[in-house]
C-alpha cells in the first residue's frame, strides 16, 4: 500500500472507531491506565499502547538489571557527530530496541537548547544552536519511526533548566521563542514526528500543558501537526485548562486530572466535545502508525522496516564520532600501540565510567566496557597500570567486584514469602513503574539485599545504605542499622534520585567473608518504586598519597592517560549543576599527573562542559561526553588511531564560567526571564572561550580552497571546496556561518546556516553543496520576515575558525 493510501485507510477506520466510542471511553483512552501504558479498548480492536524514556536508550516498563537495554552515547555526543544520518542509525537501532522490548512510542529526544551550561539535562539536549538541534533530532526521530515505533519531541517549549521545574514560568520574548526555542520542534514535525511531549514549565505565563496557543495555534493549526501530545509526567494539573489548551494525553495514572472530571466538563458544556474527539483522533492514528489497531495497517510494515543493527557495534561506532579532540599538541595523539611500553591510567572514572547522566535518561545495559578495560584489552603487548588518584564520587559505590559474591534481591510478602529472587552483579535493588516478574505491587511487603564480602583488607570498611525510607542493615548476623532514611526538604525527583546516604565503619579482616543483609519495608504507596543501594568502600591510602601514587605512576610511563568527569549527582535531572568545576581533587590530579609526564592525554568523561584549569598544561584533551557502554572500546579506537576523533563541539565549553552569556537559572519568584533574547551560546559570547562552538582536531589537517554561493535555485547554496592536506584519510564537518554584513545590534553576528560532513584521502580534493538555511536571513516579528541587505557567508572549521568568507546579497 502507498503511504497516501494507507493515511487514508488509517482516517477512515479512525472515524469508524470514533463513532463506536461512548464519552466515558474516549476520556478513559486519554489517561495512561499506569505508570507508562494507555488502556486497550478491545470493543474497536485497540491494544495497548506502550510508551517508554529515551532518549540513549529504551529502558522498557521496569527499570531493572533483568532487562538490559542497549546504551548509546549521550544526546550532546549525538550532536557532537554533526551528522543527522549518524542520528538516524541511531534512531533505527532504538526503534529496533523498542520492538524487542514491546514499547511503541520512545519518550524522546529531548530538544530544549543549552541556554546556560549549568542546566542539569543539558547532556540530555543536543545543542545550544537550534538549527544543529533541529537536524539532528529530525534525524533520530525519522530513524525511530523507520521501525514504526513513535517519539514524544520534548519538552515543549522552554525548559530549559531544571530548578523548580514544576512551576518555573519563562518569561522569554516572542523573538527568541521562535528564532530559538520553538525552532528544533519546528523542524522536527516538518519531519513528520507522531508525538510532542508537553513541558512541565511555564512560558509567558501559561504552563505548557494548558497553552493554547502554542499546543492548538501554533503546533497543531499552523505547523499542522497531526500526532498527539502527551503531557511530562504529572505535569497535567487541571481537567478544563488541559483539554482546552490542546493536549491530548495525560501522563501516568498518578494525579491524572482527567478521567471523570473531563466527562463533567464536558457535560457542564466547559469542554467541547468535538475537542475530546480531536484527541481521540490523534490517539487513534498514532496507534494505527505503530500497528495498535486492528484491520488497519501501520504506518512501517514489518517488511519495510531497515535491516538489524548490531547494539554495541552503533554504540561504538557513534562514541568515537563524537569524542572531540581539543587538544593535540605536537600531534601526541594518536599514540603508536606498537611503542608503547608502560601505560599509566589514572582516576576514578577510568575503572568507573560514567557512561549515560542522571534521571528518566537511565538504562541498564547488558555490559559497560571501562577505559581502562579497553584500554588493556587493545594494548595486550603494553603493561598498563592504574591508579585511582582521585576519587570524586561523594558516595560509596554499589557493593561488587571481585570482593562480593553471591548478590542477591529477594522480593517478599507480608509473611516473608519469597515472590521473586535474582542473582545482582552490583548491590542496587533497582524497579520503577514495574516490578520483575510480574510480582504484584500489593503483595511487595519488603526488599533484600544480600551479598558475601570476602575482603582483600583488613581494616575499616566503609558499608553505606543509599536509598529512603525504611531498612535494616545486618553484617555477619549482627544488627547494625534498623530505621528510617528520609530527607524531608528535597525536591521528591532529587529525594528519588539522589536519595539520603548513610554510612557504617566495619571492621573486616582479610580473606574472612562476612555475610552482609540489606533489607527494605515498603511503605504503602510506594511498591511501585524500588530504589535503593548496598555501598561499599575497602580501606584507602589519604587523599594526598592517592594523588602522589598517580603521580609517580604516570611519570614512570611512555603515557599517561588522565579520565576526569563529573559525577550522578553533578549532571541529572531534577536539579541544576551548582557548578561547572570538575568534583573533588580531579584539577590537582591532572596537574600533578602532567607535571610528572609530558606526554598527558587528559580524558573528559562529562555531558556538558566543565572548568579545566590546566588545559593549558597537558599535551592532549580528548572531550567523550556520557560515552554509553562501550566507552572503553571507542576510547582505545580514538587513543590508538583505529578510529579517528570526529567531534565538533555543539556547544561552547568556557575558560571560566562567568564568561557564558547565562549562567543562573534560578528563577526569581518563579519566575525565569531570558533577558538576553536570541544571545545565547556563540551568538552572545563575548569572551573568548576556552574550546568555541564546532572546534574539534582530527587526525588530519584540511585546506580550504573556495567558496561561492550558487543563487540559481530558491534558496542559496554554498559550494565549498576543501582538499585533505594531511596525510591520513580523514572526516571533515564543513560549517557555513551567515550574518548581516553591516552590524545589527539587534542581531547576532552570525548563526549556524548549514553544515555538511565530508571525508576524503590524502591530498584528495572535495566539492560540496551546503543548502543555507533561509532563516539565516530572517527574524521573527509575529511572523518570519526576510531582512534585506548583504550578509556574510562564511565556511569555517568552528565560529572561530573561519577559513573562507564570501557575500551574498539578499532580496525581499
Ligand atoms: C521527564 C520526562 C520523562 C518522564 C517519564 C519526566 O520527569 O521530564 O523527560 O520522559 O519523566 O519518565
Amino acid at each position: 500500500m502507498t503511504a497516501a493510501a494507507t493515511a487514508s485507510a488509517t482516517e477512515t477506520a479512525i472515524e469508524r472507531a470514533l463513532t463506536a466510542l461512548d464519552l466515558e471511553t474516549k476520556a478513559r483512552l486519554l489517561s495512561g491506565q499506569d505508570w507508562w501504558t494507555l488502556p486497550a479498548l478491545p470493543e474497536i480492536g485497540l491494544r495497548s499502547l506502550v510508551m517508554s524514556d529515551g532518549p540513549i536508550g529504551v529502558r522498557g516498563i521496569g527499570w531493572t538489571p533483568d532487562d538490559p537495554s542497549v546504551a548509546l552515547p549521550s544526546p550532546t555526543a549525538l550532536a557532537a557527530t554533526w551528522d543527522p544520518e549518524l542520528a538516524r542509525t541511531a534512531g533505527r537501532l532504538l526503534g529496533q530496541e523498542a520492538r524487542r522490548k514491546g514499547v511503541h512510542v520512545l519518550l524522546a529526544p529531548t530538544v530544549n537548547l543549552h541556554r546556560s551550561p549549568l542546566g542539569g539535562r543539558h547532556f540530555e539536549c543536543y545543542s545550544e544552536d537550534p538549527l544543529l538541534t533541529g537536524e539532528i533530532g529530525a534525524g533520530y526521530v525519522t530513524g525511530v519511526q523507520d521501525q514504526g515505533v513513535g517519539t514524544t519531541v520534548k519538552h515543549f517549549v522552554a525548559n530549559d533548566s531544571e530548578t523548580e521545574r514544576f512551576t518555573v514560568d519563562v518569561r522569554v520574548s516572542d523573538r527568541a521563542l521562535h528564532e530559538l526555542y520553538l525552532a528544533p520542534f519546528e523542524r522536527i514535525v516538518a519531519a513528520g514526528a507522531w508525538g510532542v511531549m508537553a513541558a512541565y514549565n511555564g512560558v509567558n505565563g501559561v504552563t505548557m500543558t494548558e497553552h493554547a496557543d502554542l499546543q492548538h495555534g501554533l503546533l497543531k493549526e499552523r505547523w499542522g501537526f497531526d500526532g498527539f501530545i502527551v503531557s511530562d509526567w504529572t505535569a497535567a494539573r487541571s481537567a478544563v485548562g488541559t483539554a482546552n489548551g490542546g493536549l491530548d494525553v495525560v501522563m501516568p495514572a498518578h494525579g491524572d486530572p482527567w478521567g471523570p472530571q473531563l466527562v463533567a466538563a464536558v457535560r457542564a458544556g466547559r469542554v467541547a466535545e468535538d475537542m475530546v474527539d480531536d484527541k481521540v483522533r490523534r490517539v487513534l492514528r498514532l496507534a494505527a502508525r505503530v500497528g495498535l489497531l486492528d484491520g488497519v495497517p501501520p504506518a512501517v510494515e514489518p517488511d519495510d522496516r531497515p535491516a538489524p543493527l548490531h547494539g554495541p557495534d552503533v554504540a561504538r561506532y557513534i562514541a568515537t564520532r563524537s569524542f572531540v579532540l581539543a587538544r593535540n599538541v605536537a600531534d601526541l595523539l594518536p599514540l603508536d600501540s606498537t611503542a608503547l611500553r608502560r601505560v599509566a591510567v589514572c582516576g576514578a572514572l577510568a575503572t568507573d565510567a560514567r557512561i549515560l547522566g542522571g534521571g528518566s535518561a537511565q538504562v541498564v545495559p547488558e555490559r559497560v566496557v571501562s577505559p581502562l578495560a579497553g584500554l588493556t584489552l587493545a594494548l595486550p603487548n603494553a603493561e598498563v597500570t592504574y591508579a585511582i588518584g582521585a576519587d570524586p564520587r561523594p558516595r560509596l559505590a554499589a557493593a561488587g567486584g571481585e570482593q562480593w559474591s553471591s548478590i542477591t534481591a529477594t522480593l517478599r510478602d507480608a509473611d516473608g514469602e519469597a515472590l521473586y529472587r535474582a542473582e545482582l552483579s552490583t548491590a542496587v535493588a533497582r524497579w520503577l513503574g514495574a516490578l520483575p516478574a510480574g510480582v504484584d505491587p500489593t503483595e511487595l511487603a519488603s526488599v533484600e539485599l544480600s551479598a558475601r564480602c570476602t575482603p582483600h583488607t583488613s581494616g575499616e570498611h566503609q558499608l553505606s545504605i543509599d536509598g529512603f525510607g525504611l531498612f535494616r542493615l545486618t553484617v555477619a548476623g549482627t544488627e547494625i542499622f534498623d530505621g528510617p532514611l528520609f530527607d524531608g526538604e528535597q525536591d521528591p525527583a532529587e529525594t528519588f534520585l539522589a536519595p539520603v546516604e548513610r554510612r557504617f565503619a566495619i571492621t573486616l579482616l582479610e580473606g574472612e567473608p562476612v555475610q552482609v543483609t540489606l533489607t527494605q519495608q515498603v511503605v504503602e504507596g510506594m511498591a511501585g518504586a524500588v530504589h535503593f543501594a548496598l555501598g561499599h568502600a575497602a580501606p584507602t591510602a589519604s587523599p594526598d598519597e592517592l594523588i602522589d601514587a598517580a603521580a609517580r605512576a604516570a611519570a614512570e610511563a611512555d603515557v599517561a592517560v588522565v579520565v576526569v568527569g563529573t559525577t550522578e549527582q553533578v549532571e541529572s535531572e531534577g536539579f541544576d549543576r551548582t557548578s561547572l568545576a570538575l568534583p573533588g581533587r580531579q584539577d590537582e590530579l591532572v596537574s600533578r599527573v602532567a607535571a610528572a609526564n609530558p606526554r598527558t592525554v587528559v580524558v573528559v568523561n562529562a555531558g556538558s562542559p566543565v572548568l579545566m584549569p590546566w588545559a593549558d598544561e597537558v599535551a592532549a584533551i580528548l572531550l567523550t561526553w556520557f560515552p554509553g557502554q562501550e566507552a572503553g572500546a571507542a576510547l582505545a579506537d580514538v587513543l590508538l588511531g583505529v578510529a579517528e576523533p570526529g567531534g565538533r563541539l555543539p556547544t561552547t565549553w568556557p575558560r571560566h564560567a562567568d564568561d557564558a552569556p547565562v549562567l543562573s537559572t534560578a528563577p526569581t519568584d518563579r519566575t525565569l526571564s531570558y533577558d538576553e533574547g536570541v544571545f545565547i551560546g556563540y551568538r552572545g559570547w563575548r569572551a573568548e572561550p576556552l574550546f568555541p562552538f564546532g572546534h574539534g582536531l582530527g587526525y588530519t589537517t584540511w585546506a580550504y580552497e573556495s567558496l561561492t554561493v550558487d543563487t540559481t535555485a530558491d534558496n542559496p547554496v554554498a559550494v565549498v571546496t576543501l582538499r585533505n592536506a594531511g596525510s591520513r584519510t580523514g572526516r571533515e564537518v564543513v560549517q557555513l556561518y551567515v550574518g548581516p554584513a553591516e552590524p545589527d545590534p539587534e542581531r547576532p553576528t552570525r548563526q549556524l546556516a548549514g553544515f555538511a560532513t565530508v571525508t576524503a584521502a590524502p591530498d584528495e580534493t572535495i566539492t560540496v553543496r551546503v543548502p543555507l538555511a533561509a532563516r539565516s536571513t530572517q527574524i521573527w516579528a509575529g511572523q518570519w520576515r526576510t531582512v534585506p541587505g548583504p550578509y556574510t557567508v562564511e565556511a569555517a572549521r568552528g565560529v572561530a575558525d573561519i577559513r573562507l568568507t564570501t557575500t551574498l546579497e539578499v532580496t525581499d
